[in-house]
């Protein structure tokens, strides 16, 4: 499967909505997370993030994003088109840490 990581949080720029053939994205707050369980490994949303937050969890040391998108996407509500990122995603663009300064 492919995972959203860390660089998504603030910037959400929902290009990889629109590609995902099987609509698998769902929407939280500050990040979108993929379901991996209904995510066919296709890989076309990976280039497509301007974030570069998408990841093949076989890249390794991404259990823990494997585990909170596992668990997002059962909650949040699912997301298909895309929309207007935040006002201050560009901002956010590239930032360190962003999982412990605005997840929760
Ligand atoms: Fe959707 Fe393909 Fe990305 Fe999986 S890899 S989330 S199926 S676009
Ligand atoms: Fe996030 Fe990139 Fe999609 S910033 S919303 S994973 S295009």
């Amino acid at each position: 499967t492919y995972v959203v990581t860390d660089a998504c949080i603030k910037c959400k720029y929902t290009d990889c909505v629109e590609v995902c053939p099987v609509d698998c994205f769902y929407e939280g707050e500050n990040m979108l997370v993929i379901n991996p369980s209904e995510c066919i490994d296709c890989g076309v949303c990976e280039p497509e993030c301007p974030a570069e937050a998408i990841l093949p969890d076989t890249e390794g040391g991404l259990e823990a994003w494997l585990e909170l998108n596992t668990k997002y996407s059962a909650e949040w509500p699912n997301i298909t088109e895309k929309k207007d990122p935040p006002a201050d995603a560009d901002e956010h663009k590239g930032e360190e840490g962003k999982l412990d300064k605005y997840f929760s």
